[in-house]
């Protein structure tokens, strides 16, 4: 029962050589951030997202990693385009060890009143439904190794109301839950999948509500305990500790990276 504890060094625990991460919502914010920090801890990255734009603009800033960066337009509301996004990455590289379940899409905080089926149903069949749809794109060949890792992007809007609207919210709740099953059930067969929980990170995503002064949510972000906005790469980081060894014993956790703004 008891497995030996493998020694690894400082360095080792953000050494990704020689692993295959396939990141989505790489395009911008998070995700982007995710592609670079994981190019430079040596992995080779499949990039998704539907922006071919700017999967553009990221492939041409970095020329250095030109050999290790696959980038490959999708939606992930197709299924179709997901299985052949990741058959690419799997031609161009080997196996997907590593996945980074990133790409999201927000509600306008709007109320479920407010809340149309169109608009609930975009939200789940990225958020929710993607998520679910890419993981199991990956995991096949994960089981079949017996080793990978899952990293899960919910958001502090999956413990507390406003952080989205209802069905960003009730999204992102999803999240945690679908992360905790897949721990569960994949745990013991060498998968290892935890979801990282941000607060308020200076995105595309949040640039309209952060430019409000007005908004309740810019009243809120006055207090936060580290003084200051989330960046991207504050996220990256944690994920990158998720995906190393140093994370060996860490399974199902949701990890809050939110600069203390939930600690009231
Ligand atoms: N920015 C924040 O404050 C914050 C807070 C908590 C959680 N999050 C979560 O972090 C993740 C990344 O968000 P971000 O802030 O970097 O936003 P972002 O808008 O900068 O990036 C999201 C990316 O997802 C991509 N995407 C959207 N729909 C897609 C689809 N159907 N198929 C493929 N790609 C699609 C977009 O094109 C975009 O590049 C999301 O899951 C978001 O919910 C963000």
């Amino acid at each position: 029962m008891t497995a030996e504890l493998k020694q690894v060094s400082p360095a080792e625990l953000v050494d990704l050589n020689g692993r295959v991460v396939c990141i989505s919502g790489a395009a911008s914010g998070i995700g982007r951030a995710q592609a670079e920090l994981f190019l430079a801890a040596g992995a080779s990255v499949v990039a998704l997202d539907i922006d071919e734009e700017g999967l553009r603009r990221l492939n041409e800033s970095l020329p250095t990693f030109g050999e290790r960066l696959l980038c490959e337009t999708v939606d992930l509301t197709v299924a179709d385009q997901v299985a052949h996004a990741v058959a690419s990455g799997k031609r161009a590289f080997g196996s997907i060890d590593t996945l980074c379940n990133t790409a999201g899409y927000l509600d306008g905080y709007s109320r479920s009143l407010d809340t149309s089926e169109s608009v609930w149903d975009r939200v789940f069949e990225i958020n929710v439904k993607g998520m679910y749809r890419l993981t199991n794109a990956v995991l096949p060949d994960m089981l079949e190794r017996r080793s990978g890792v899952v990293v899960n992007m919910a958001s502090i809007a999956a413990f507390q109301a406003g952080g989205g609207g209802a069905a960003y919210t009730s999204s992102k709740h999803a999240v945690v839950g679908f992360t905790r099953q897949l721990a569960y059930d994949y745990g013991r067969s060498g998968i290892r999948v935890n979801a990282v929980c941000p607060g308020m990170i200076e995105t595309a995503m949040t640039r309209e509500v952060l430019a409000d002064p007005d908004s309740k949510l810019v009243k809120t972000l006055k207090r936060v305990p580290a003084g200051r906005l989330g960046r991207p790469d504050d996220i990256a980081r944690v994920a990158l500790f998720l995906c190393g060894p140093g994370a060996d014993f860490i399974h199902g956790a949701s990890i809050i990276v939110d600069g203390g703004l939930m600690v009231k």
